[in-house]
């Protein structure tokens, strides 16, 4: 189980943890503001509920334990402030994962995605064998992201126009590969 301290370049203190069955009412907190936050980079635009975080928290350790993923969670202060997955596809894409990666609005432009998205890509090199690509997207307007996943070896190779939707405005998918 990973789990230590990590220090910001502005001094912040936070810990990188993978997560456990406990954890589902703090990872409700941690998501559920992204849904009031304009252009927040992340698709979710409804509330969740314990009962579904519950059940998603389940699958996710399961899937811990088959070796099908993994996630580092970030904490601080005694809530979740960051959350970074690498999710393995299926049948002929087995090697081949999908990653996201989100931190609260008050922990992010001080290094700690950077750091958070190299470790968990390299719990995911170390425990999911047979992995050669990972794979992600994000809103053509997230320029934080794009550039966070350039620095970190991702290239841009497709885009899919008018993929999502918020009120009436339209944003593009980046689609972006890394190769391990
Ligand atoms: C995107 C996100 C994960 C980046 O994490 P972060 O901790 O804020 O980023 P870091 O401080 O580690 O910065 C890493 C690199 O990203 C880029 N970056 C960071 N802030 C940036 C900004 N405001 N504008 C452009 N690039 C930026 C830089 O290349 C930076 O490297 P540098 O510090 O050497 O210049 C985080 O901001 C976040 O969760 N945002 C909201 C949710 C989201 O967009 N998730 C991704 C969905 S695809």
């Amino acid at each position: 189980m990973t789990k230590h301290k990590f220090t910001a370049r502005d001094g912040t203190s936070v810990v990188f943890r993978e997560p456990k069955p406990s954890d589902a009412k703090l990872l409700m907190d941690f998501i559920n503001p992204f849904v009031a936050e304009p252009m927040s980079g992340l698709t979710i635009n409804k509330r969740v509920r314990l009962k579904e975080e519950k059940a998603w928290l389940r699958g996710w350790l399961a899937d811990i334990k088959n070796r099908k993923g993994v996630m580092l969670l970030v904490e601080a202060d005694g809530r979740i402030k960051g959350n970074c997955t690498v999710s393995r596809l299926v049948w002929k894409s087995s090697h081949m994962a999908d990653a996201g990666i989100a931190l609260s609005k008050d922990v992010r432009g001080r290094g700690i995605g950077e750091a958070l998205m190299k470790e968990t890509i390299e719990l995911a090199r170390k425990r999911m064998r047979g992995l050669e690509m990972i794979q992600l997207k994000a809103f053509d307007y997230n320029e934080r992201a794009l550039e966070l996943y350039k620095k970190l070896g991702f290239v841009v190779v497709g885009r899919i126009p008018r993929a999502n939707k918020e009120g009436k405005d339209y944003y593009d998918d980046v689609l972006m590969v890394k190769h391990l």
